[in-house]
């Protein structure tokens, strides 16, 4: 695989090289592979198309601005001009092969951002812009001490994906365009800053931080994050960064993380990133996980002090293959990035603690994916695992069709073929495509090809991939321990009594789908009860909160001052999912009113895609 970096490498400087020799004659080089339209992206890669960035950027907390230069090779295919994308940038200044050229900032998208048009020539081989980042910036979440976990210094971070690290650095944002990178940042002194590159494992005294990162990768996994941490190794390509009261919990919590690497090297293959770290951020990260290459970046919500939750940290890991090393070409294929993730994560979760795990992880999703078909009852189309975001925010995407939907169907598939030959194939699929980029229908012939033709097996593909729905002939997934858990909860329902010798060993995902399933007509007395009983209210497991928060408020609980605790938790938990789900209940519950008044001080906690998503549920 490096092998095919590498030739790449070769092949576009030879490429570049050329350009030079050859300046007045009239051969055309194509470049190295041909990329598809794509609506979420103005670059014309095809035209001119960027290899490699050189980031120098200074932090400054004062002002809450990035700023600084971003340096790119290009392999130009003849064209006058490379456009890049930009949003909510101030551009200073663009050089092309060091010497001042002109730019456009074209009309703004309230979505896409702007083209930026900078006029090059045939020899240009480097552009430079010189820019920095507005009070708008939707990447960037800087954070007060008071938002973190230690609150003695500021934190800042970075969200790439979808569409937003056109918002911090102007870039070719589209997950079609690979690049390698090196970045120089500077921090304040007492600060540490980490990318999703070759990092630091302890502070400096100047505060300059270098990276690189040599593996080409698209702009959505770029990512920065500085502030007051510290790292604590696993093994020795694995480990932990933290802020220093946080640490030795995330260390133990995630302790089994080289061996979730060795799990899944066994099955699809060698780990080709080098190094596997994960972060954990202050609270208002607005996703469960981020697999930004060589650092994950993770919400303190997964720490729970029995490892119950770590499930996020295989699927992250499983993103170094689906994802990161084949990348979705386009947001329409976001399936293709997230579905076989779930896949390749309960596939880990089997390998290390085996098939009930697996499974239950499975029928939570499963669940899920049935709340997102109801949830989608008028919009049929958002059903079908290839979507058409054209005109749209990918962000549309990012629901549990990809993810579950996904995943039933890969395990539909291996339910169909068998394990052996689903894992072989899965094998030479990321083989195949390592550090390139693939769509649906590739997929599609590449399955047809590899698996299907060849062991004679035919298997309703299209029909999963191209119609709305779940088919008929989806895998049944069925878990005893939560088979056990419906039995409970029916038979508390009706005598209003629970036996705690049935439930004393359960698992928190056990709970979740004990509490996530109480039907409409459960009444406040039994709520009580069983609040009194569990200590649902203040459960240290922020999924079982979650769930417990969810009933209280479409039931109107109001026991043992659950209320207060829901407003806490809103205020200091930014996770998208999480948060949502609390609003989307509001909603339901018609309480908007009450929601409105937490929404008052909790908005100011949020990173911009969680804000944008409840600003929608309330209707702002
Ligand atoms: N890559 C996603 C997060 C994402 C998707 C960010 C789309 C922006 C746009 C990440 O791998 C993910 O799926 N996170 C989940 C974790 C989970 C399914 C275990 C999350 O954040 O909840
Ligand atoms: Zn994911």
């Amino acid at each position: 695989m490096k092998n095919n970096i590498l030739l790449n490498i070769i092949i576009i400087v030879l490429l570049a090289s050329c350009n030079n020799m050859n300046d007045n004659e009239t051969i055309i080089h194509r470049p190295t592979k041909t990329y598809l339209e794509e609506s979420h992206s103005y670059a014309q890669p095809n035209d001119a198309v960027t290899t490699h960035l050189d980031l120098d950027i200074n932090v400054d907390f004062e002002t809450q601005v990035i700023s600084g230069t971003a340096t790119y090779n290009i392999v130009n295919n003849g064209s006058e001009q490379i456009i890049l994308d930009s949003k909510f940038l101030e551009i200073e200044s663009v050089t092309a092969n060091g010497v001042a050229t002109t730019f456009k900032l074209g009309e703004m998208d309230a979505t896409l951002g702007q083209p930026l048009t900078i006029a090059i020539k045939k020899d240009t081989k480097q552009i430079a812009i010189t820019y920095s980042t507005t009070a708008k910036t939707e990447a960037l979440q800087w954070l007060t001490a008071q938002q973190t976990a230690d609150k003695t210094n500021p934190f800042l971070f970075t969200q790439g994906q979808a569409i937003l690290t056109r918002t911090w650095i102007p870039i070719q944002d589209s997950p079609q365009i690979r690049i390698t990178y090196d970045a120089t940042v500077k921090v304040p002194e007492q600060l540490m800053a980490v990318m999703s590159a070759e990092n630091p494992k302890a502070k400096n005294e100047n505060g300059i931080y270098n990276f690189k990162m040599e593996q080409p990768i698209p702009a959505y996994l770029i990512a920065l994050a500085v502030g007051d941490i510290k790292y604590k190794s696993i093994s020795d390509r694995t480990g932990v960064y933290a802020e220093k009261s946080m640490l030795d919990k995330v260390h133990e919590e995630f302790s089994d993380m080289e061996k979730m690497v060795v799990a899944a090297e066994n099955l699809y293959g060698a780990y080709d990133w080098d190094q596997f770290d994960v972060i954990v951020l202050p609270p208002s990260f607005p996703f469960g996980g981020m697999e930004n290459p060589r650092l994950t970046f993770a919400t303190p919500t997964v720490i729970a002090g029995d490892k119950s939750l770590t499930s996020l940290v295989a699927h992250e890991l499983a993103h170094s293959w689906s994802g990161n090393l084949v990348t979705n070409a386009t947001w329409n294929d976001f399936w293709l990035n997230e579905g076989f993730t779930v896949y390749f994560e309960i596939r880990i979760m089997e390998a290390l603690y085996g098939k009930d795990r697996a499974n239950m992880l499975a029928l939570i999703g499963r669940q899920d994916l049935e709340d997102e078909l109801e949830a989608l009852s008028d919009l049929p189309n958002d059903t079908k695992l290839k979507l058409d975001l054209k005109g749209r925010n990918p962000d549309d995407g990012m629901n549990s069709i990809a993810y579950d939907k996904g995943y039933l169907f890969l395990r539909t598939l291996e339910e169909k073929v068998g394990r052996d030959h689903i894992d072989a194939f899965l094998k030479s699929y990321f083989k195949k495509n390592a550090f390139s980029t693939t769509n649906t229908e590739d997929f599609i012939v590449y399955l047809n090809e590899n698996l299907l033709d060849k062991n004679n097996i035919t298997f309703n593909t299209e029909e999963w991939i191209y119609q709305p729905g779940i088919p008929d002939n989806a895998a049944v997934i069925e878990s005893d321990a939560f088979s056990n858990a419906e039995n409970t909860l029916e038979l508390f329902l009706k005598t209003n009594k629970i036996d705690t010798a049935v439930t004393q060993n359960w698992t928190p995902q056990e709970w979740v789908h004990f509490v996530r399933n109480f039907p409409p007509g459960i009444t406040l007395e039994q709520m009580k009860q069983l609040d009194d009983t569990f200590d649902f209210t203040n459960s240290s497991n922020s999924y079982i909160s979650m769930v417990w928060f969810e009933q209280s408020i479409l039931n109107g609980y109001d026991g043992n001052n659950v209320d207060s605790k829901i407003s806490e938790f809103l205020n200091t938990v930014g996770r998208r999912w999480y948060v949502t789900t609390l609003f989307n209940a509001f909603a339901k519950a018609d309480r908007i009113d009450e929601a409105l008044e937490i929404y008052k001080t909790a908005r100011g906690n949020y990173h911009s895609v969680t804000a944008n998503t409840v600003d929608g549920i309330l209707g702002l």
